[in-house]
């Protein structure tokens, strides 16, 4: 018998912890490349069947890792096109900045524990264990969408989510109107998304309140450059503030801080 139970302590990164990282401090100047994902150019064999699988999980995520996830959206409700869109949560170059010293944590952290964050808080669930297939694939799918990447490189600014202040004190009232007329079509009046396809902006089955998303400058540099899904880009900068101002004026699940993640024991098969 050789099972062990891997527990992570979340005290250290409890502080309000966001899905939206401690922030890269490496300096080197190459910027990363675009991300681009064909799977016809992947790997042959068992190497380009993990990315593709890892591919596969970050687009149905849902479908395929039903436990561990609770909120109604799959990774790509905000990594649009599976992480490959520049502005819409790309994956970027990302591999070649971990491991990575995390503030908040106040230690280093591996990509494992940065798509970890990911489903505690935005899949308001808990990670599948690091060495598992699932875990693993992710990894080697955002891997490769980094390939090319000179290891430390910062990504390209032009990749990451926009950042902007608003021109104006943000006004929920004005963003209501906004959400009624751009937005409930879509993520339904109220807020609770509608069918598999369009994800929930608040209430019992969204994100909860330790996400990125839940960051008032994150959601508004989302909105502004891939929404309304259907005519991305047409807000103005005072508009995506207001409407997601009114967005995060709603309730959402809470993330429990004092909570103990425990991984699920996995069978003993090492090397
Ligand atoms: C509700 C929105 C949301 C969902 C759903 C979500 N994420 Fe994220 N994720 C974010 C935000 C916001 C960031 C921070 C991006 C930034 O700082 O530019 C982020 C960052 C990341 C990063 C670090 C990349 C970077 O830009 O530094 C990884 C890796 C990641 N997410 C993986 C995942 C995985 C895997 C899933 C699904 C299990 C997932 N995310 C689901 C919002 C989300
Ligand atoms: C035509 C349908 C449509 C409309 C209209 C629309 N969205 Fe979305 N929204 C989506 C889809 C689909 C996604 C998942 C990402 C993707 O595939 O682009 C999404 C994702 C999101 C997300 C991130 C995931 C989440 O659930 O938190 C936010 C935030 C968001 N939309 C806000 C808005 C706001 C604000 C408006 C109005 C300005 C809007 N959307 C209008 C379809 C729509």
């Amino acid at each position: 018998m050789n099972k062990a139970v891997a527990v992570l302590v979340l005290a250290a990164c409890a502080a309000l912890a966001a899905c939206g990282g401690g922030g890269s401090e490496s300096g080197a100047a190459q910027p990363a490349a675009a991300a681009t994902f064909d799977p016809s150019s992947l790997p042959k064999g068992a190497q380009g069947e993990l990315i593709a699988y890892g591919h596969e999980l970050i687009v149905n995520t849902r479908a395929h890792l039903k436990p561990y996830v609770t909120a109604n959206m799959d990774c790509s409700a905000c990594h649009v096109n599976g992480g490959t869109k520049a502005r819409g949560g790309s994956f970027a170059g990302i591999a070649a900045q971990f491991p990575q010293w995390n503030k908040r944590a106040k230690r280093f952290i591996a990509l494992q524990d940065r798509l970890a964050e990911c489903f505690l808080y935005s899949m308001n669930g808990h990670p599948p264990a690091y060495n598992s297939r699932e875990m693993l694939a992710m990894v080697a799918y955002i891997t490769y969408l980094s390939r090319g990447t000179q290891i430390g490189a910062t990504p390209d600014p032009q990749t990451r989510l926009a950042k902007f202040d608003p021109p104006q004190k943000p006004d929920p009232h004005r963003g209501q109107q906004i959400y009624t007329q751009k937005c409930s079509s879509c993520h339904a009046a109220n807020g609770a998304g509608s069918g598999p396809a369009f994800p929930p902006l608040w209430g019992s089955t969204s994100f909860n309140g330790g996400a990125g998303m839940h960051r008032l400058y994150t959601m508004a540099g989302f909105v502004r450059y891939n929404m309304p899904q259907n005519a991305p880009g047409t807000l103005s900068d005072q508009e995506a503030y207001d409407v997601s101002v009114y967005v995060l004026s709603h309730s959402r699940p809470k993330f429990d801080k004092n909570a103990v993640i425990a991984f699920p024991a996995e069978r003993a098969s090492y090397f």
